[in-house]
C-alpha cells in the first residue's frame, strides 16, 4: 500500500510537470484566456508550415458554369476562365488546412457565422441541419474557435479583414482570444481589433427576468494597420435634419452646411456628404418567416448583412471566404458583386442548399464543387 507522503510526493510531481507543460515555457505578454487542454494540443498540429505538406486534398467532384455566359465567352474567343470560385463540403479543420498552401496570406476577406453554442441542434424540416451542442463543454468550444482562428489570420492577406458573427454566450471569449491571435493595442490602430458591431433587430422573444436579447455581435479584426475600409459606400447622406448646437448655413450655390465651433476649430458638414454608417446596425431585420429571401435553413443570415460588409471590407475580384456558409449568404452575395469567393460547410444540407442558391442566380461564374479527400 503507497504511504500517504508518498502519494502526496507523487501528487505534487504531477501538478508540477502538468504546469510546465501547460505552460509550455511561453513568455506570457499581455492578458491571455486560458482553457483546459489550451496548451496541451501540439500548435504545429494546426499552424505549423510542416502540416501543411502533409495536409488533406481537395477533390474536385464537379464544375458548374452558366451555359448563357460560356456561349458568349466563345463568341468573343475569349481564354477560358483561369479561376473558379470553390463551394467545399468539408469540415473546416480538414478544409482550412487544405486551403493553407494554396491560399495563406492571400484571403481579402472572411465573413465566418460559426455556430454559437447555443447547446442546442439546428434541424431544416425534418433534417438535422447541424448540431451546437458541444456536450455543454465551453473548454471544447473555446479550443475549436482558437484553431479556427489561428488557421484564418494565417489565410488573410496582409490587408485583409476578419468579420466574425456570434452573441451573447461566446463574444467576450472570442475577443479576449482574438486579441492573442491578432495583437493587440489599447488605440486599436495597429493590426488587431477595429469595430464591434451590434447589429440589433426585432425578432425573438423577451423574458421577464432579464432584457430582451435583441442583437448579435459582429467582430471585426484586421490583419495590419494597412486594409481595405469603404464607408462611403455603405454610408448614408448626412440629411435635412437639425442638428443641436449647430449652426445652419447657405452657399451661394444654394448647398446647406452646418458648423460648430469646437476647442478653437470650426468643423462643418455638408448636408450632401455621405457619413460613415455607426457600429450598431438597426435597419437590417432578421429573415421573417414569410420572407421571400428565405431558403429554410436554420440559422440563414440576410444578404443585406453580407453586402454592407462586401462593400465595406473588399474591392471588386477580391477573394472572399466563408468556412461556414449555411445557406450560402456569402457567396451569393459576394457573386452579385463580382467578387471571388471560396465557401465551406460541413452539412452536406448547407452545401445543396447554397449550390441551388447559386445556380438559381442569373449569371454566375463558374465555380467548382469540391470534397476533402478522405
Ligand atoms: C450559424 S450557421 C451559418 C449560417 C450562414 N451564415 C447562413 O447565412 O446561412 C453555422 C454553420 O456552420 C456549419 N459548421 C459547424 N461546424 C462546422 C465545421 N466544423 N466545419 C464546417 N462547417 C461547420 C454548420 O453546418 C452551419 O451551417
Amino acid at each position: 500500500m503507497m504511504h500517504f507522503d508518498d502519494a502526496l510526493l507523487d501528487l505534487h510531481e504531477l501538478l508540477k510537470n502538468l504546469l510546465n507543460n501547460t505552460r509550455e515555457n511561453r513568455v506570457i505578454t499581455m492578458a491571455e484566456l486560458t482553457w483546459k487542454g489550451k496548451h496541451n494540443t501540439d500548435a504545429q498540429h494546426f499552424t505549423g508550415e510542416q502540416s501543411y505538406l502533409s495536409s488533406p486534398q481537395l477533390n474536385t467532384l464537379e464544375t458548374f458554369s452558366n451555359q448563357l455566359q460560356e456561349n458568349s465567352l466563345q463568341t468573343n474567343l475569349s481564354p477560358p476562365p483561369t479561376w473558379f470560385n470553390r463551394l467545399i463540403c468539408g469540415d473546416k479543420s480538414q478544409v482550412l488546412p487544405a486551403l493553407m498552401r494554396e491560399f495563406a496570406n492571400s484571403i481579402n476577406l472572411i465573413y465566418i457565422d460559426p455556430p454559437f453554442m447555443t447547446g442546442r441542434d439546428f434541424t431544416t424540416g425534418t433534417q438535422l441541419a447541424y448540431s451546437d451542442k458541444w456536450d455543454n463543454d465551453l473548454d471544447v468550444y473555446l479550443q475549436w474557435l482558437y484553431e479556427t482562428f489561428v488557421q484564418l489570420h494565417r489565410l488573410l492577406a496582409q490587408d485583409g479583414s476578419l468579420y466574425i458573427h456570434l452573441d451573447w454566450r461566446a463574444t467576450h471569449y472570442a475577443k479576449v482570444i482574438l486579441d492573442e491571435v491578432f495583437g493587440y493595442r489599447p488605440d486599436a490602430d495597429g493590426p488587431g481589433f477595429k469595430s464591434e458591431i451590434i447589429w440589433h433587430y426585432q425578432s425573438g422573444g423577451r423574458s421577464h427576468k432579464c432584457y430582451a436579447r435583441k442583437h448579435d455581435t459582429i467582430l471585426l479584426y484586421t490583419r495590419s494597420a494597412q486594409y481595405c475600409f469603404h464607408g462611403e459606400r455603405i454610408g448614408e447622406r448626412r440629411g435635412t435634419q437639425k442638428r443641436n448646437h449647430m449652426r445652419k448655413q447657405m452657399g451661394s450655390d444654394g448647398r446647406v452646411t452646418w458648423t460648430i465651433r469646437s476647442a478653437g476649430r470650426i468643423y462643418s458638414y455638408d448636408e450632401d456628404a455621405i457619413m460613415t454608417p455607426s457600429d450598431v446596425w438597426n435597419d437590417i431585420g432578421h429573415l421573417h418567416q414569410k420572407d421571400p429571401e428565405r431558403n429554410g435553413y436554420a440559422t440563414q443570415k440576410p444578404a443585406a448583412l453580407l453586402e454592407r460588409i462586401i462593400l465595406a471590407s473588399s474591392e471588386e475580384s477580391d477573394l472572399i471566404l466563408d468556412c461556414f456558409c449555411g445557406s450560402g449568404a456569402t457567396p451569393a452575395v459576394a457573386e452579385q458583386l463580382g467578387r471571388r469567393w471560396i465557401a465551406c460547410d460541413q452539412s452536406t444540407l448547407a452545401i445543396q442548399m447554397t449550390e441551388k442558391r447559386l445556380l438559381a442566380q442569373k449569371q454566375f461564374r463558374p465555380f467548382v464543387l469540391q470534397r476533402v479527400n478522405p
